[in-house]
Parts: structure tokens; sequence; C-alpha cells
């Protein structure tokens, strides 16, 4: 495997490649993200990773300083996954010069949900997103339904842009318990991470009723967030949308089955965890 920080060398390897599949993160890998690397490598050909805790993406009370750094381990673990170029660029690298342009998320999905608790979250992901895959060029990449918002706004970016890469979802890597696997799962005391997988069972539950159409949907939300917080959570949301477009499902969508995802933000202790489940 190689690991290459600079753009132009980046670029100098992957000159005449069709199909790279590219597979961006901001390091401290865990399962979820070598999942992704097996799924890429099924689509495309050679498989590029990226480790870069981007600092646009954070808010100024958020974790950047802290954000767990285990370079030498990530390195070794893609490397057993038959990566072929680890691009880890230096913030200089990347923002050699403060990154003015930016990519502005439409508000109807970038200040819903994850981006009304995180003003500015969608728009530093946009652009970093996008500034590395112009020095990527991948034909395919990966993003995980474990960031679901994510997920559709690089969707409908990648469309709107009419970027040459294909957007491939990756199902929810989970530990036994339900956990969804996360780089913050880290910041758990031993007392939380036992209770940590409540957030995935109060999904779970509330997705079952509203398949069965026990109750109104708001009720179902309020009744989920009451759980959480009767166990010392402090939920942000939780909320059924559309899959399509994560707008609220009307009366209509409900009478014919739309799909729906319904996502969750809470916090346990200092640790923010965010969570989904297709209904
Ligand atoms: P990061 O949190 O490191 O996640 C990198 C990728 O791994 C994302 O696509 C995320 O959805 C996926 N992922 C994380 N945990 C997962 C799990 N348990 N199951 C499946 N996939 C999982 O997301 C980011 O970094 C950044 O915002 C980034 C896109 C790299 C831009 O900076």
């Amino acid at each position: 495997m190689k690991i290459i920080s600079s753009i132009d060398e980046l670029r100098d390897h992957l000159r005449g490649q069709l199909r790279t599949a590219f597979v961006p993160t901001m390091g401290n890998l865990h399962e979820g993200h070598l999942s992704l690397m097996r799924l890429a490598r099924r689509h495309g050909d050679p498989v590029v990773a990226s480790i870069f805790v981007n600092r646009l993406q954070f808010g100024p009370n958020d974790d950047f300083d802290t954000y767990p750094r285990t370079f030498q381990a990530d390195a070794e673990k893609l490397e057993k996954e038959g990566v072929y170029i680890l691009f880890a660029p230096s913030e200089k690298d990347l923002y050699p010069e403060p990154q003015e342009f930016r990519v502005q998320p439409p508000d109807d999905l970038g200040s819903t949900l994850e981006g009304e608790f995180r003003p500015g979250f969608f728009n530093g992901v946009t652009t970093v997103v996008l500034k590395l895959f112009s020095c990527v060029q991948p034909g395919v990449a990966v993003f995980g339904k474990k960031d679901y918002q994510q997920l559709m706004i690089i969707r409908n970016m990648a469309r709107q842009f009419s970027l040459p890469t294909e957007i491939i979802a990756a199902e929810t890597y989970r530990a036994d318990d339900g956990l969804a696997l996360s780089s913050r799962n880290g910041y758990l005391s031993a007392a939380e991470r036992a209770e940590a997988p409540r957030l995935y069972q109060e999904l779970t539950a509330l997705a079952e009723n509203v398949r069965l159409g026990q109750a109104p949907i708001a009720e179902l939300e309020r009744h989920a967030m009451a759980q959480l917080s009767s166990h010392s959570w402090k939920p942000d949301y939780i909320s059924v949308r559309r899959r399509s477009n994560l707008m609220p499902p009307s009366a209509d969508d409900l009478a014919q089955k739309s799909p729906l995802v319904v996502l969750a933000a809470a916090r346990l202790g200092a640790t923010r965890l965010i969570d989904n489940l297709e209904i």
C-alpha cells in the first residue's frame, strides 16, 4: 500500500484509472469502515482510502482537537484490506489557503436533523468530499448508511453537479448488542457503553410500531425520546422521514406506504451518538 499526502503525487499514481473505488474517512478505523473497503473492492479497482480529519465540518464546541488519531493502526488495517493507496493529506496539503469557496447544501436537506443541531456541518462535509473527489477522481465512492443524511446529501450533490462518480451505500455495521460502530464510541465509559444500545432498541421498537400503524407518528417519536430521557440520555431528535428526501411524511406518504427511515441523535454523558433505521 502506498501512503501519499501530496495531491500531485496522488494524481500521478492514478492517471488513466477509469474505475477507482474511493472510501473517504476521518480515521480511527473500525470494522464499519473496513466493511466499506470490502464493498469498494467489489465495485472498482484500485481501492483508494483517505484519512483526513476535516476541520471545516467541526463546530467551535466540537471535538476537532480531541478526535481520535490512530494513523499507524489505521494504515495497518487498510493494508490488510488490500487498499492500494492511502491518501492522507495534511491540512497544508488539502487547505494550503483558507477554503473560501464552499459547497452549500440546500436548506431542506442540509439544515434539518443533523444540520439543525450542527450548523455548517454539511457545508464542511460536502466541501471536503468534493475536494477529495477532485483529487482522486473516483468512478465509484462508498459511504455508510450510518450517516444517512450525509449519504443522501452527497448523493444529491453528485447528481446536481453531474459528478462522474457513482455513490454506493454500505449497510450500518453494528456490534452484537446493536450499537452502531462509531469512532466516538471510544469516548463512552463502561457504564455508558452498556447503556448505549438503547438508542438502537428504541429505533427498532419505533420502526415496528410505525409498520403496525400503532399510533400517530408524532406520538411514537415523543415516546421514544421520553424513554431515552428517562435513562439519562439527552435526545436532540428522533424523527421519522421519507427515505427519498428526508422530509416528514405526509398522510398520503403513510397511506401509500412510501419508504421511510427513522433518524436519531442523542447525547449520553458527553458523547453524542447518531443512528437510524429504515422502516
Ligand atoms: P467517518 O466518520 O470516518 O466515516 C467514514 C465513512 O464510514 C462514512 O461513509 C461513514 O458513514 C462510514 N461509517 C462509519 N461508521 C459506520 C458503521 N458503523 N457502519 C457503516 N459505515 C460506517 O463520515 C465521515 O468520516 C466524514 O464526514 C467524511 C465523509 C470522511 C468527510 O470528512
